[in-house]
């Protein structure tokens, strides 16, 4: 059988209390397998950003469980949640959140150097996934140089 790599149960995030509570994500379930793709659609208001806060270890559920491989999210110590972060999931933020004094090719090399790589392998495998993605002419270009679209490949590749 084929090990999920997200498990989420019984979800649910409260902003508030009593008569402002809001309840924003109510009670949701599901599994990711590998190479899935999955898109949360719904009205506006409707919890898809509170959701994805959660799937993304930024936000904590009031109740349930979000299991990525072995962690259980809601379990970990806060201190332990940018780790998960960095190994597991990527964020492509509607502004990008590139950050703007580094080129796109440190941009990109600095979350292989966050996982442990040294700055010259970092910058390597950076190029190359960056040359995949069309963007070898931009490498030394700041954020505020780029398209639309090109940022967001770059952010794509980016803590
Ligand atoms: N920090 C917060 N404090 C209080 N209420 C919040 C907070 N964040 C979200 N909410 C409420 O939770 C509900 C869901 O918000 P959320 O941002 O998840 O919706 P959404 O589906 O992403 O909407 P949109 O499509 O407009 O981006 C909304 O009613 C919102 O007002
Ligand atoms: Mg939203």
């Amino acid at each position: 059988m084929i090990e999920p790599i997200m498990q989420v149960e019984n979800v649910t995030r409260r902003f508030g209390s009593n008569v402002t509570e809001v309840v924003a994500v109510h009670d949701v379930s599901l599994r990711i397998l590998p190479g899935e793709v999955v898109l949360i659609m719904g009205p506006s208001g409707s919890g898809k950003t509170t959701l994805l806060s959660m799937l993304g270890g930024l936000l904590r559920p009031s109740n349930g469980r979000i299991q990525i491989g072995k962690d259980d999210l809601t379990q970990l110590d806060e201190s332990r949640l940018p780790d998960v972060r960095l190994r597991h999931i990527g964020f492509i933020f509607q502004d990008f959140n590139l950050l703007s004094a580094l080129s796109c090719l440190d941009n990109v090399a600095l979350v292989g150097q966050l996982n442990g790589m040294t700055r010259k392998e970092a910058r390597l495998r950076a190029q190359d996934l960056l040359e995949q993605l069309g963007l070898a002419h931009r490498l030394r270009f700041l954020p505020e140089k780029l398209s639309g679209g090109e940022k967001q490949r770059v952010a794509g590749m980016s803590p």
